[in-house]
């Protein structure tokens, strides 16, 4: 079997590292991958043509979509509509994430819950209804923003200042629609599940570092590490988690756009219990490279079975033990990341002992690894316990070099240290 991958990040690889693992899988191709997609059975191909008519003429057999922009823009569709068995939401489902003027409306339709929320077309009435609203309050892009459009302001002048900066167009198209929500306190929780339209397979509970700095400080991120099974997820909260699952794909369904790929579901545990903060319609970035390593199945069978709609979620296995990951970013990142630089380390770190470094912004530049974005390498360790994966991160981490590395030194330490 020929696999297409789409995507070039941490993402990615992790998800083709995990396919190639598969004994029916011949070849990964991943569009347009990164320095990390090459070798073995990973093939890195062009991302920016026509990916149908690539799958068509490459043979494949089962097409793998990471990012949302491409699926939020009907991608999944027209490998479907052109008979390939695409493991990612058609557009009118990708709606819970692409827009979260929608996701709240479907929430809200389906008992499902969330912060109290209102949606805004224009700048006025949103300023006007701030000025009474009860504080504090969020401020959210209704579109995707590349996981920046939400603002957690500190006070009302801030809000203000977010609410005009979004009708202002500061992110474009993303902004028209702003929401305007309830501010929730509580630990944060990311629960993936792969559904093939009606059920579904839960993967272990992830927890991610959005923060740039260490003790949670600093701007956000698209994720700076992350520790699987997340101790915070216990089994009465895993329950509800099916539960909000399990009742989001039947309001799906019921409404026409059934649900195909991987639906990722970021859970507040608020003191009044848990709440979903946003959909994702998509595998989580570094949430796939931490969980993925305690697969104990074959993806490449599971992922067909959903595009089917044949899930058998008993053949979803973990490994007993737990993960972490720690992302090794450019110097800049999260603003102006700087690139080009070599990266040296990457044999020592990938031979320690229960290691997997996956690349996300990297390139191979005639045969030298260099830094090509923010995010450059996300390094996995897993072990019998959470402080033996973290240990085992952290040594393989600590062979990496570039100019400038920024990681964080304390991921997983509220858990596990
Ligand atoms: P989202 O993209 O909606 O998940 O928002 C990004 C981050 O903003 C979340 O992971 C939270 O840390 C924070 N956030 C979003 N909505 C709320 C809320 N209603 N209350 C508190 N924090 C929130
Ligand atoms: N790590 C959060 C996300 O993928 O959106």
């Amino acid at each position: 079997m020929v696999v297409l991958v789409v995507g070039g990040g941490g993402r990615e690889h992790a998800l083709a590292w995990a396919l190639a693992r598969s004994p029916r899988v011949e070849r990964v191709l991943v569009a347009p991958g990164n320095g990390g997609t090459a070798g073995g059975k990973l093939r890195a191909v062009p991302g920016d043509g026509d990916l149908v008519a690539l799958a068509r003429a490459e043979g494949v057999a089962l097409v793998v979509i990471g990012p949302e922009a491409p699926l939020a823009d009907g991608l999944a569709d027209a490998f479907r509509a052109a008979g390939l068995p695409c493991f990612g939401p058609g557009a009118a489902a990708a709606r819970l994430e692409a827009s979260k003027a929608y996701a709240k409306d479907f929430m809200n339709r389906h008992g499902i819950p969330t912060a109290a929320h209102r949606t805004f077309e224009d700048a006025a009435r949103a300023l006007a209804w701030l000025a009474e609203a009860p504080w504090p309050v969020v401020v959210k892009a209704s579109g995707l923003a590349a996981g920046k459009g939400v603002v957690v302001p500190d006070d009302r002048a801030g809000a203000e200042a977010a609410v005009r900066d979004l009708f202002g167009g500061r992110y474009g198209d993303a902004g028209r629609t702003v929401v305007l929500e309830e501010r929730l306190t509580g630990p944060e929780v990311s629960i993936l599940a792969l559904c093939d339209g009606q059920r579904f397979a839960l993967l272990p509970p992830a927890q991610d570092h959005k923060r740039l700095l260490d003790g949670d400080r600093g701007p956000n991120t698209g994720g700076m590490g992350a520790i699987a099974p997340s101790p915070l997820a216990t089994e009465a909260v895993l329950a509800q988690a099916a539960d909000l699952v399990a009742r989001t794909l039947a309001g799906l369904a019921a409404e026409g756009t059934p649900f195909v790929g991987c639906l990722f579901v970021g859970l507040m545990l608020t003191p009044a219990g848990p709440r979903v903060l946003e959909y994702n319609c998509r595998f989580g970035d570094p949430e796939t490279q931490v969980v993925l390593p305690l697969l104990d199945a074959d993806l490449a069978a599971v992922l067909a079975d959903c595009c089917a709609g044949r899930l058998d979620p008993r053949d979803v296995r973990w490994r007993a033990g737990a993960a972490a990951t720690v992302v090794a970013a450019a110097p800049g990142y999260p603003d102006a990341p700087e690139k080009g630089s070599v990266i040296m380390g990457m044999d020592a770190a990938s031979s320690c002992e229960g290691v997997t470094v996956f690349h996300a912004g990297t390139r191979l530049d005639g045969g030298v690894l260099r830094t090509a974005g923010g995010r450059v390498l996300a390094v996995t360790g897993v072990g019998p316990d959470g402080p033996t994966a973290l240990r085992r991160a952290y040594a393989g981490l600590h062979h990496i070099e570039f100019p400038g590395l920024q990681a964080r030194r304390d991921v997983g330490g509220a858990a596990w240290g």
